[in-house]
C-alpha cells in the first residue's frame, strides 16, 4: 500500500493530492480495484460518472444489502458518511473507505445522540424505528433501522398497539403516520435538500408542462407529497418512471437520480424540481457531491480515509440493522 506522509486527514476529510492530469482516472480506478479486491458501491445520488464506474449503484438499503453480503477486502463507499458506517458494522472486518469524511448527513445531523437519549426516556415503552440517516450512537439506541424503501412495511409489522418513536425524519415520519393511521413520536428532524423544494416553482412547471408527472421522495415537505402522482424511495421513483407510461417527469429528489432515469428512458423528459432559492442548486445535496472520481483514485491508492468505529459502539449499533435486513429479506424487499 502507497503510505501519505505529512497529511491531516482527520482536518481535510480527503487526501488532497494532486494527480497526473494526463492518467485515465477511470481505468486506474478499475485497475486498483481488481488488485485490491475492492468493490465500489455508489448511492443514486452521485455524480454521473461515479454511478458508471461503480459496481453497485443503489438506494440506502440495496447499499447495506450490498455490504452485508459482499465478498471484497476493501469496500469503498461513494456516498455519504452514515452509509459507509453502515457498512462497516455490518461487516466489521472489512476495510470500509470513504473518499471524504467531510461528506456527512443534514438529516443525521439533525439527529444529535445526547438529545435523542433524553428525549427517548420521556417516552418509556416506545419501540423505537430509526431512519438509516443516523450515526452509530442513535442506531445503538434504535430497535428497528428502516429506509425509505421499508419504513411502511416495518412500522406495518408492528401490532396495532405497540407505540413507536420514529427518527429523524420529520416529513417521512408524518407521511407514514397519514398512510398507516398510526399515531407515533416523532423526532423533528429535516433533510436540507428535501425541504429545499419550492411548492410555487413546481406548480409554474406543471402548469408549463401540464403532461408530466410529479414524483416526490417522502423526505420532501407535505404540501409537495399532496401535489405529488407518485411518491417513494430513489428506487421506487425510478422504477416508476421505467414502468410509467407518461413521458415527462419533474423530480422531487436530489438530481443525481436523473442519471439513472435518462440511462433507463433516453426517450423520456426528466425535470429537476426547483429549489425556493433560485439563485442556488439547492436540489444538489452538498455532501454527496464532495465525492468525485479523484478522491475515489487517492482513496483507493492509499486505502484513506478509512472508517473506524469502536467495537462496542459496533455491537451495540448492528442488531437494529440486521432487523431491518431481516424484515426487509422476508418481505422480499
Ligand atoms: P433512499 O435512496 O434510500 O431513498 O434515500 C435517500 C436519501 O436521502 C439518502 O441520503
Ligand atoms: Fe442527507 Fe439529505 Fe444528503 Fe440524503 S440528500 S445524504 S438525507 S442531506
Amino acid at each position: 500500500m502507497n503510505s501519505v506522509k505529512n497529511l491531516n486527514i482527520d482536518k481535510l476529510g480527503f487526501i488532497d493530492l494532486d494527480v497526473d492530469p494526463s492518467l485515465d482516472l477511470v481505468a486506474e480506478i478499475q485497475r486498483m480495484r481488481k488488485e485490491k479486491n475492492a468493490v465500489i458501491l455508489a448511492h443514486f445520488y452521485q455524480e454521473g460518472e461515479i454511478q458508471d464506474i461503480a459496481d453497485y449503484v443503489g438506494d440506502s438499503l440495496g447499499l447495506s444489502q450490498q455490504a452485508a453480503a459482499t465478498n471484497a477486502e476493501i469496500i469503498l463507499f461513494a456516498g455519504v458518511h452514515f452509509m459507509a458506517e453502515t457498512a462497516k458494522i455490518l461487516a466489521p472486518d472489512k476495510k470500509v473507505l470513504i473518499p471524504d469524511l467531510q461528506a456527512g448527513c443534514s438529516l443525521a445531523d439533525s439527529c444529535p445522540p445526547e438529545e435523542f437519549a433524553a428525549f427517548k426516556k420521556k417516552y418509556p415503552g416506545h419501540t423505537v424505528i430509526s431512519y438509516v440517516n443516523t450515526t452509530a450512537e442513535i442506531k445503538a439506541m434504535t430497535d428497528i433501522i428502516c429506509t425509505s424503501t421499508n419504513a411502511l412495511q416495518i412500522v406495518q409489522s408492528l401490532p396495532e398497539e405497540e407505540k413507536i418513536i420514529f427518527a429523524p425524519d420529520r416529513n417521512l415520519g408524518n407521511y407514514i403516520q397519514s398512510v398507516t393511521g398510526r399515531k407515533m413520536v416523532i423526532w423533528d428532524g429535516a433533510c436540507h435538500v428535501h425541504e429545499e423544494f419550492s411548492l410555487e416553482r413546481i406548480l409554474e412547471l406543471k402548469k408549463d408542462n401540464p403532461d408530466a408527472q410529479i414524483i416526490a421522495h417522502p423526505e420532501c415537505e407535505k404540501p409537495i407529497l399532496i401535489v405529488a402522482d407518485h411518491i417513494g424511495s430513489t428506487t421506487s421513483l425510478l422504477n416508476y418512471s421505467i414502468k410509467n407510461p407518461g413521458m415527462k417527469f419533474i423530480v422531487a429528489t436530489e438530481s443525481g437520480i436523473l442519471h439513472q432515469m435518462r440511462k433507463e428512458s433516453p426517450h423520456k423528459t426528466f425535470i429537476p424540481a426547483p429549489p425556493k432559492d433560485s439563485t442556488c442548486a439547492c436540489n444538489d445535496c452538498r455532501y454527496m457531491k464532495l465525492i468525485s472520481l479523484k478522491k475515489i483514485y487517492n482513496t483507493l491508492k492509499y486505502e484513506l480515509p478509512e472508517i473506524t468505529l469502536e467495537q462496542k459502539l459496533m455491537d451495540r449499533a448492528r442488531g437494529s440493522i440486521v432487523r431491518m435486513l431481516e424484515i426487509s429479506e422476508s418481505l422480499r424487499l
